[in-house]
């Protein structure tokens, strides 16, 4: 018994030193970032066929296609509390224009992608619609993700 509440006492202030420091732990933030990632890999299936094209599967590409502009609109929601910054830059909540114009254009991509994808039967066809989406990806983090540390 001694033992256990020994180490009770020692791993309290661990828990409060890391929420403190991290954010981590926040649910908007982890909702956001689990939103990213999802993304990243979709991107990496359509994006590996693109620079392997004889792995191209329309049927896979399609559903990726499908995911990202289905949830392309998920993560804006959870940038509303600025003490939670997470990963995201201050410019999120300096300048919300901007990156409400950045979230615009890339659910915009998003949707041309599916919509290009479905009607599609070749890698030919898509990859003209894949570029602008993952061009979206990449202009907004640089203003608005903090670069990997
Ligand atoms: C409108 C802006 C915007 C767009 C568009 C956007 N991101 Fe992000 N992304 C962010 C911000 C801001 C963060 C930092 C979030 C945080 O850590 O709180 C982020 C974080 C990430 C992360 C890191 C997640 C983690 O675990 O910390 C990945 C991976 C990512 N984005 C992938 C993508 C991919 C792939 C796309 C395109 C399909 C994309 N993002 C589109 C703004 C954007």
């Amino acid at each position: 018994m001694k033992i256990k509440s020994l180490l009770l006492t020692a791993a309290l202030p661990l828990t409060l030193t890391l929420a403190a420091c991290s954010g981590g732990t926040n649910p908007d933030v982890s909702a956001r970032q689990d939103a990213m990632k999802d993304w990243k890999d979709a991107m990496g299936v359509m994006g590996g066929m693109a620079e392997a094209p004889d792995t191209f599967d329309l049927a896979k590409f399609q559903e990726n296609a499908q995911f990202v502009a289905e949830t392309a609109d998920k993560p804006w929601g959870h940038f509303t509390d600025q003490n939670e910054m997470g990963g995201a830059t201050e410019a999120v909540w300096t300048n919300a224009d901007g990156f409400k114009t950045q979230a615009e254009n890339f659910q915009q991509a998003a949707a041309e992608l599916n919509t290009t994808a479905q009607n599609a039967t070749t890698l030919e066809e898509v990859l003209p619609a894949l570029k602008p989406v993952g061009d979206g990806c990449q202009s907004c983090h640089e203003d608005f993700k903090q670069p990997k540390s």
